[in-house]
Formats: structure tokens, sequence, C-alpha cells
């Protein structure tokens, strides 16, 4: 079958990595790609956006299943065109992707179907945000309501830093138009936990479990980026904690969007907050989480196309997924400046001919081919992501990997893992 995958990024790559594979697959087509999806897939020149453009190129060249990767053009409804013209699509409706892509309809849904979340209010107005920050106090957090990149959430320890983030929403406009509302919420304590399930509209078959780093600086600290480093599994995903996600989560918000008209297919995201025995729901991504998929599908022992038709298809009951009981772990390797403004167009050296191991993977992001150069073009641009025999063994293989690998402005964090490890030096 053929297979067209939509999107740029480290997670596009790790998608189109493992497809790749599947003895399914006659021909993968990757629009717009990097310089790493090109050795496993046929690249395009439309952009995410170009979406005229790809239903264009789609009637001249039929594919088996399209999959849409980031959030864009989830949010902008290409699924629902593309299954208008009888395509079949691993995403989720417009409808249904606006559990990411409105911070407010997310909230909303949670309260209808019980789903606990941060308190929170909305706001237009920059004055009324302040009062209610006044009144509220520190620590809080807020966020610009639309789609932004993973970086509108800004989480603010003191009174000042809060008012300076409702400016930089709503006044500066740093997110565009996504802080036109802004969203405060109250701050949780916990751990994060990335609890990503397949569904097929009715069905869900859960992923194994992962945890990203968020913020741009070692021990979780300083700005909020699209991602720093993940791994799976999550050592703080027992059995019986995924058992109350998917009974106090998942399914009420599956089972929620079905009875209200918009049901969900794709992978459903939940970052959730883990603290003690309360779970709170921090987001839903509608779309595979970046960097959680590296480490996932360097982990997935199953082929991922017969999944992903059956999310596509309604044809997910009964299936399951096999695991690399061994830990992954992916570091980013971003441009210097990076969630902020960062070169691009640099020279990288010292790239390891990874297609060769099954159990170390130099997934792309930000790259590009110049000639017989790869360089830099994006904020995150590699993903070095290692199997080990433990989280702290995938640690040492992955940062061994990390080290070989050069160009001028480069930065990545190196305590990736930190709390699992220190987990596993706990038991
Ligand atoms: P979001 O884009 O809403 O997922 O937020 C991005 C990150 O900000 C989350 O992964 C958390 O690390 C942090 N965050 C968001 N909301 C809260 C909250 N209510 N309390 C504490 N941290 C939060
Ligand atoms: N790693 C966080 C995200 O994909 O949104």
């Amino acid at each position: 079958m053929k297979i067209l995958l939509i999107g740029s990024g480290g997670r596009e790559h790790a998608l189109a990595w493992k497809m790749a594979q599947s003895p399914l697959v006659s021909k993968l087509y990757c629009t717009p790609g990097n310089a790493g999806i090109a050795a496993v897939a046929e690249r395009l020149s439309f952009a995410v956006e170009e979406e005229e453009a790809i239903l264009h190129w789609l009637q001249a060249h039929p594919v088996d299943l399209v999959v849409i990767g980031p959030e864009g053009p989830l949010v902008s409804g290409l699924s629902d065109r593309l299954r208008q013209l009888g395509v079949a699509v691993f995403a989720p409706s417009q409808a249904a992707a606006a559990i990411e892509g409105s911070k407010v309809f997310m909230k909303d849904l949670c309260a209808r179907h019980g789903v606990a979340t941060a308190d929170y209010q909305v706001f237009q107005e920059v004055s009324a945000a302040l009062a209610y920050l006044r009144k509220q106090g520190a620590p809080i957090v807020v966020k610009a309501s639309g789609l932004a990149a993973g970086k509108g959430a800004i989480v603010c320890q003191t009174l000042q830093e809060a008012e300076d983030a409702v400016q930089r929403i709503m006044v500066a406009k740093e997110f565009g138009a996504a802080g036109d509302h802004v969203v405060i919420e109250g701050f949780l304590r916990g751990e994060e936990l990335s609890f990503l399930a397949l569904v097929d509209g009715e069905y869900v078959l859960p992923l194994a479990g992962s945890q990203d780093h968020k913020a741009v600086g070692e021990g979780d600290t300083g700005a909020n980026t699209g991602g720093m480093g993940a791994y799976s599994p999550a050592p703080v995903l027992t059995p019986a904690l995924e058992e109350r996600i998917l009974q106090e989560v998942i399914y009420p918000i599956v089972r929620g969007m079905a009875a209200e008209g918009y049901p969900y297919r794709g992978v459903l995201y939940a970052g959730l907050m883990i603290d003690g025995d309360a779970i709170q729901v921090l987001e839903f991504n509608a779309r595979f989480g970046d960097p959680e998929t590296q480490p996932l599908l360097l982990r997935m022992r199953s082929d991922l196309v017969p999944l992903l038709l059956a999310c596509a298809n309604g044809s997910l009951q009964g299936m399951q997924i096999a695991w690399d009981p061994r830990p992954a772990l992916c570091v980013c390797m971003v441009a210097g400046g990076y969630p902020g403004k960062y070169a691009k167009g640099q020279v990288i050296t010292g790239l390891p001919q990874s297609h060769q191991q099954s159990d170390l993977q130099v997934f792309h992001a930000g790259t590009e081919q110049q000639a017989d150069h790869i360089v830099t073009a994006g904020g995150r641009v590699l993903g070095v992501t290692a199997l080990g025999e433990s989280v702290a063994d995938a640690q040492k293989r992955a940062y061994a990997a990390v080290e070989s690998i050069h160009w001028q402005d480069l930065y990545y964090r190196r305590d990736i893992g930190y709390r699992a490890i220190a987990r596993e030096q706990q038991s």
C-alpha cells in the first residue's frame, strides 16, 4: 500500500522510519519531510499549510492512507477534506481536534464528563486578567488559549512573572492570535506523565507510558519548549494507575466525544499531572507527542501500519501492541537560543551511520540537505534515541552518540531522564 505522511519534525521521522519497516508498505511519501526522512520516504515539496496543493497532488497520486503528524492541519480541518475525497486518514476530525486547538473547548469537555483538570478562568481583557491574578496570587499558570507550538503555557512562580506573562500573551502577542484569549489556571504539583492511546472513535488501545522534559533548562527550569527529551516507559505509570487513567480520563472523554457527535479517531495524548492519588489533566493533544514518539516507536515491536489503518477504519477492537521491555530515551539537540531566536543553516558534523543500528536512532527534526552537507533548519534539530538495559543505560548510550555530533550553536540538556534514573537507583 501507499502512504502519505504529513509533517517534518522528529515525530514524523520516527513515524516514517517505523512505517517504512512495514511489509505492507510499497511506497511511503512524506511532505515536506526533512533530511533524515529522505532516507526512508520520498519527499514532496508541499509545506504542511499548503492543503490545496496536497489535495491536488493526491488526486493524481492516490494513496491508501494519509497520516497527519502535527497539530496545525488537524485543527484547520485537513482530515475532513481528505475524508470527503474518500481517502483513509489517520487523524481526528477538525471538530475532535479542538481538544488540542482550544483550551476552552478542552476544559468545558472535561467539566461535562467529570474529568479532573486545574481550576481556570478565561479572559479577553487584560485588565480583568490582571485583577484575577492579583486575587489568586502565585504560583499560577498563564496560557495562550490557541495553538502555540507547546510554548504557550507560562508557569509563574511570582505575581510579577504572571503579570508579565499576560502582557507577553495578550499585548505583545508573542504567540499571535493564540493569545486573543488567555487561560489562567491553578498551579498543579506532581509528576507529569504523557499517556497516549490509539482511538478508532469507540475503542481505545493505550500505548506504553512516556515522559518528556518540557523546560529548556536542566532540572526542568526556564521557558517551556516543544520538548527537550523524553523516555519510555514512565516509571510512575503502574498497571493500577493505567487502569485508573483509562476509567477516569480516557474512556469518559472518548465516550463523551462520541456521544456529542464528534467521535475521536487517531491518537489521543493526555498530558497528566500525577500527585499521589490525584490524576489531573494538564492538556490534551490530538496527535503523537514530540519527542515522546521517538522513544515509543523505538520500543514498539508491532507493525505500526495496521494500527494506524484500524484507527482510520474503526477496526481497532481486539488489536494489541507488543513492546520491547527495554527503556528508550531521546535527547533533543536544539539550536542555541531555542525556544527564542536561533540561527539556521549551520553545518552538522559527526552524524553516525545510525540507520544500521536497531537500538540507536538519530531522528532528524529541523534539518535540510544542502549540497553534501546536512544543515540545521529549525529549533529542535535532532532527537538522539537509544534503547538500554535500564533508563540509566539508555541515557548513557544516547549521550555517547550526542557527544559525537556537532554544529556551531548547539545546545542540549544533560539530564534527560533524571527522575526515572533516581527511581531506578532507589529500587
Ligand atoms: P500545556 O501546554 O498546557 O500542556 O502546558 C505545558 C507545560 O506547562 C506542562 O507540561 C506543564 O509542565 C506546565 N503546566 C501547564 N499547566 C500547568 C499547571 N496547571 N500546573 C503546573 N504546571 C503546568
Ligand atoms: N512533547 C509534548 C508535545 O508533543 O506536545
